[in-house]
C-alpha cells in the first residue's frame, strides 16, 4: 500500500511539475515589461532572480509583515526537509549528527509562521475579502503536515527505525518493499497521507510558483528595449 502510494504520488508530481514548466517555457511573452528599475544584462537578469529566490527581495519591498511570516515559513521548511533526509539514508551522513536539533526548532518555527500566514488571511479585512477557499486549504494542510510531524517528536514517538527501514527499502529495493509491513503509528499514517495530498495537488495549484518564479516576465526580462528589438513571438503566426 505504501509502495504503491509513494510511487503514484511521486510520479503525479514530477510528471504534473515537469509538464507544467514545459507549458510556462512555451508560453510566449509577447510584450517587454521587465519591472523597472530591472537589469540592461543578462547577468544582471540571473543575479535579480537569485535575489528574488534567496531573499523574497520584491516581496520585502512591498509588505514587510507578509515578508517575515512567509520568509520564516520557507526558510523553516527547507531546514525541516533536509532533516527529513535522515528517513531516507542509510547510513546517514555524520554532517547530520548535530543537525537534529536544528530541524525540530525549525519544526516550530515553520507551524508559528503557518499560524501568521493563517492570521494575516483572517484579520486583515481586504486580504480575507480576496482570499479563497484553495488559499486556506494550503495553509491548513501544511499546517497538519508540520503539527503532525511536532506531536510525534514531543508527544507520541513512532516506531522511527520501522519508518526509516520502509523508507529506505521504497526507494533502494521497490519490490522488496511491495512485501513488508508498513509502519502502523497513526499519527505517521496521518503525516504522511496528507504529505501524498500535497505532492499530487502541488503541480495543479498555486504552489508551482516554485518552478513558474523563474519564467515571469517582469522578472526575467532584461531591460534593453534602446539596443535591441523585442519581436512579438506571435507576429510569425
Ligand atoms: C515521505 C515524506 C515524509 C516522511 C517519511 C516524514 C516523516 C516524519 C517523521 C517520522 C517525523 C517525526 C520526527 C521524529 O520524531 O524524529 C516528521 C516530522 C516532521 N515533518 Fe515529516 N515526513 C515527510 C514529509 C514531510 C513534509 C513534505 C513536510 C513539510 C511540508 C514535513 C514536515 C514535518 C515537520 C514540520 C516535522 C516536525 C519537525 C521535525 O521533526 O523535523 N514532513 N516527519
Amino acid at each position: 500500500m505504501l509502495t504503491f502510494l509513494a510511487y503514484f504520488t511521486v510520479g503525479v508530481f514530477v510528471a504534473g511539475f515537469l509538464w507544467k514548466i514545459s507549458v510556462y517555457a512555451r508560453t510566449p511573452a509577447p510584450l517587454l515589461i521587465p519591472t523597472t528599475p530591472a537589469p540592461v544584462t543578462r547577468g544582471g537578469v540571473v543575479w535579480r532572480l537569485f535575489r528574488e529566490v534567496a531573499f523574497f527581495e520584491s516581496l520585502f519591498k512591498a509588505d514587510k509583515f507578509l515578508w517575515i511570516a512567509g520568509y520564516l515559513f520557507h526558510a523553516a521548511l527547507a531546514l525541516v526537509l533536509i532533516r527529513h533526509i535522515r528517513y531516507f539514508c542509510d547510513p546517514l551522513p555524520a554532517i547530520f549528527a548535530h543537525y537534529q536539533i536544528v530541524g525540530i526548532l525549525a519544526g516550530i518555527a515553520m507551524v508559528g509562521a503557518l499560524g501568521l500566514l493563517l492570521a494575516r488571511r483572517f484579520l486583515i479585512d481586504r486580504v480575507r475579502h480576496i482570499s479563497s477557499v484553495a488559499d486556506h486549504l494550503f495553509l491548513w494542510l501544511l499546517m497538519g503536515i508540520g503539527g503532525t510531524g511536532l506531536v510525534m517528536d514531543f508527544f507520541l514517538r513512532p516506531d522511527i527505525i520501522a519508518i526509516k527501514r520502509a523508507m529506505t527499502t521504497l526507494w533502494t529495493s521497490p519490490s522488496a518493499s511491495l512485501s513488508m509491513a508498513s509502519p502502523g503509528d497513526v499519527v505517521f499514517i496521518i503525516h504522511i497521507l496528507m504529505v501524498a495530498v500535497l505532492l499530487v495537488v502541488f503541480p495543479f495549484s498555486k504552489l508551482m510558483h516554485l518552478g513558474g518564479i523563474f519564467f515571469s516576465p517582469t522578472r526575467n526580462q532584461v531591460d534593453n528595449p534602446r539596443e535591441k528589438r523585442h519581436i512579438n513571438p506571435w507576429y510569425a503566426d
